[in-house]
């Protein structure tokens, strides 16, 4: 385990490094979006989704630096989607990444479009990067649709949100697994995806890599629904027990905490076990599959 987070450390100490350097300095009263995107993007964060990038290109003895473009864009993504999952209109948090939201920092209106402006960066990176054509097209494309609103993190959300209105839901089960596939696994595929696509996967390969990043993705999101039960808010950086108050559909409402735990450690061993096909060369995801049940961050 301390293992594993030293390598994320490591990693991310790397991806900060280069990080700002993306940013374009803007001059005028524009300059304002621009600067709440980068406090959104620069502002910590445990970066798994691009070591998760990194390291399934590194199954296929691709480097940090060939991996670090697509790395980049998703988390511009990502980020964008905490931005506008924090603001009032959805799950009003003034916490994250232990600071004050993007909405609390800047205002509300700003930060709308910090994330549609992180939204759209993120494809433009791609755009502008190096890959072969090939590649860059269909990196665009699995993102596109992975961030979606057709079955994808857009679709997660409006679930997300709307089965907090909904009373008596029926078919939790069914809504749950959904929703915890779309908003937070999509994104999870596609980082391992992506790195399938930039090392040149086969088909038999990037399906292992599609299994084991369904499996963690969801596991992934049972462990945030616990942590927000039972987590130290000063570790996670974000408002606590939340998810009760504002009536989410989560694991572990529907389920209770020890449920949904062993729910997770299943789907986990499950993970570990389709990227076994990797042998040695994926310890590296074997370790990180524990760390995404284990963690208090
Ligand atoms: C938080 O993701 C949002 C969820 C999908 C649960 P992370 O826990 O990866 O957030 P950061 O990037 O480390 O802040
Ligand atoms: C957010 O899920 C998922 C996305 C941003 C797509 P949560 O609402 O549970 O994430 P936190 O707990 O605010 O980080
Ligand atoms: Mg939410
Ligand atoms: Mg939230
Ligand atoms: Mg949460």
């Amino acid at each position: 385990m301390t293992d594993i987070i030293e390598q994320i450390k490591e990693y991310s100490q790397k991806f900060n490094c280069k990080l700002p350097a993306l940013f374009v300095k803007v001059d005028g009263l524009e300059r304002r979006v621009v600067e709440a995107m980068e406090y959104s993007v620069l502002n910590g964060g445990k970066r798994l989704r691009p070591f998760l990038v990194s390291e399934c290109a590194s199954l296929f003895d691709v480097g940090f630096e060939q991996s670090f473009m697509a790395a980049a864009s998703l988390e511009m993504l990502h980020s964008y989607s905490l931005i506008h999952d924090d603001l009032p209109a959805m799950d009003n948090d003034d916490l994250r990444r232990g600071k004050p939201t993007c909405h609390k920092q800047f205002d509300e209106a700003t930060a709308i479009l910090a994330g549609d402006g992180l939204l759209t960066f993120a494809f433009e990176l791609l755009a502008k990067s190096d890959y072969e054509d090939k590649i860059k097209v269909e990196l665009i494309k699995m993102l596109s649709v992975a961030a979606g609103a057709v079955n994808g993190m857009i679709a997660g959300q409006m679930l997300d949100l709307s089965a907090e209105k909904m009373k008596n839901v029926q078919n939790t089960e069914y809504i749950i697994k959904h929703i915890e596939e779309m908003k937070t696994g999509c994104l999870l595929k596609y980082a391992a995806q992506a790195g399938g696509v930039i090392g040149g996967a086969d088909d038999n390969q990037q399906n292992a890599l599609s299994v084991y990043a369904r499996k963690i993705g969801v596991a992934f999101q049972i462990a945030d629904d616990i942590l927000d039960m039972t987590g130290s808010e000063e570790i996670v950086g974000k408002t606590l027990k939340k998810d009760e108050n504002q009536n989410k559909l989560t694991f572990v409402s529907c389920y209770g905490v020890d449920k949904a735990k062993n729910m997770a450690q299943n789907l986990i061993a499950e993970a570990k076990e389709t990227i076994s096909v990797f042998g040695g060369k994926a310890k590296n995801l074997q370790n990180l599959a524990d760390f995404i049940i284990e963690r208090n961050y």
